[in-house]
């Protein structure tokens, strides 16, 4: 068993640490903020992600997980130092590595073991281990031998514990054999497979995938958008497609578009790196200027349903890009709720764990109702936004029940077309006829 850092404590590299003390690794987690380093030591996650907590607590107990502020006492005598930190997205859609490169000097600045082996988590640009690898030499006090390995991470949030146990694949993008195989073994417990390639391929590993699962996405919903107007069922047609093994049925559900932290910075990025080569990446272009429309639909269907929505009472289930997490980055939600405010109408929002965050992006416009019926009292139509287990299971009749006039827009497909037939609601979705 190898002795572990990992710098960063964002969802990544907490998930990894986490996890690899889990196999037995000794592991120590570096991060600047002392605050929250204080509470991870306490075995409180500073994320929220199902399951993370108990694996905390468990391994610290178990004295094989630690919590610093110090990147000496973190990197002195480590085997394996992982990058996990973020990598924002700058204004032009690029990413921006200040805190890559940061965590290279501070690598550089204080390992002293022979043979250390330096794994990139975070998401770079083609080409930046290498960078990685000079701002460390250039960081260095005393001569070590060191190697830069790529090690993408293609974790889900809400499920990046189940990932990181059962995922589909681990990259590893090495200069040499040496190291692969000390990456290798850190991970041969997850009985995981493992595909080995070079750095520069490893690193394009990360971003096509993202890519390319964000293309199925707006594919499907440009299907969807057809499904309505020719008098098609998208849910129909994406399971038929997924029959087909070439296609598979995974990420075709129709929606109001992706959302979070990755998708839509990777997506840009992927563009970016594409330009910086003379290379217009045209497809991936349109995929994101169908995504940008797309999380407008429900904003567009009321619209033509209410003609104008001023004065309208809105009621907004869900805040949270997707469900399991309390994570607002790059949420429909920010622009359904800014555009509706915009037209004159009022908000009631509700999400089960986002709330907190969900202020402190859209403001006190809105008003935060604590549950589900709090939020539908009186409106004149509901959106949902994100497919919350608590909000697929809601009784129909609820809607009836609390609203002024109970016309629903689906942004999730949470419910079968059949089942809302049964109730007294009006009901429009993605890519299905509405219900009257
Ligand atoms: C995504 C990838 O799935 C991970 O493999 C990757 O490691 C991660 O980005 C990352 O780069 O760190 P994540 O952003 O957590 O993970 O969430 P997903 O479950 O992939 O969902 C992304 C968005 O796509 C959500 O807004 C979701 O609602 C939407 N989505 C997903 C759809 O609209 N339709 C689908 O069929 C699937």
């Amino acid at each position: 068993m190898k002795k572990i850092a990992v710098v960063g404590t964002g969802y990544v590299g907490l998930v990894t640490g986490v996890c690899l003390s889990d196999i037995g690794h000794h592991v120590t987690c570096v991060d600047i903020d002392e605050r929250k380093v204080e509470k991870m030591k306490q075995g409180i996650s500073p994320i929220y992600e199902p399951g993370l907590d108990e694996l905390m607590k468990r391994n610290i107990e178990r004295g094989r997980l630690h919590f610093t502020t110090s990147h000496e006492e973190a990197f002195r005598d480590a085997e394996v130092i992982y990058i996990a930190v973020g990598t924002p997205q700058k204004e032009d859609g690029s990413a921006d590595l200040r805190f890559v490169e940061q965590a290279a000097r501070d690598i550089g600045a204080h390992i002293e073991r022979d043979g250390v082996v330096i794994a990139t988590k975070s998401t770079v640009p083609v080409g930046t281990n290498e960078k990685i690898r000079a701002w460390i030499q250039q960081h260095l006090q005393r001569p070590v031998r060191f190697d830069i390995v790529s090690n993408p991470e293609f974790l889900r949030e809400g499920s990046a514990i189940y990932d990181m146990f059962h995922g589909d694949r681990i990259v590893i993008g090495a200069g040499n054999e040496r190291a692969a195989a000390v990456i290798e073994e850190v991970n041969k417990p997850f009985g995981i497979p493992i595909f080995k390639t070079d750095i520069y391929s490893a690193e394009m590993i990360k971003y096509a995938s993202n890519a390319f699962l964000a293309t199925r996405i707006s594919f499907i919903n440009e299907i969807a958008n057809i499904c309505e107007k020719v008098g098609a069922n998208v849910e129909d047609v994406a399971y038929g497609m997924g029959l087909d093994t070439r296609i598979g049925p995974q990420f075709l559900r129709a929606g109001i578009g992706y959302g979070g932290s990755c998708f839509p910075k990777d997506t840009k990025a992927l563009v970016q790196i594409a330009g910086d080569v003379d290379h217009q990446f045209e497809l991936l272009e349109a995929v994101i200027k169908v995504n940008n429309k797309q999380q407008l639909k429900l904003v567009e269907k009321a619209r033509s349903r209410f003609g104008s929505l001023r004065g309208k009472r809105v009621a907004l289930l869900g805040l949270a890009f997707k469900p399991n997490t309390d994570d607002m980055r790059q949420a429909a939600s920010i622009v359904i709720a800014r555009e509706l405010l915009q037209d004159g109408a009022s908000v009631a929002a509700y999400d089960p764990v986002a709330t907190e965050n969900a202020k402190r992006i859209i403001g006190d416009e809105v008003v935060y109702a604590s549950s589900v019926e709090e939020a539908l009292t009186d409106a004149d139509l509901a959106m949902i936004v994100t497919e919350w287990e608590e909000i697929k299971q809601l009784p129909l009749d609820l809607y009836a029940k609390y609203m002024k006039t109970p016309i629903v827009f689906d942004g999730r497909n949470c419910y079968p077309l059949e089942e809302v037939k049964k109730h007294a609601i009006e009901y429009h979705s993605i890519g299905r006829q509405s219900v009257l």
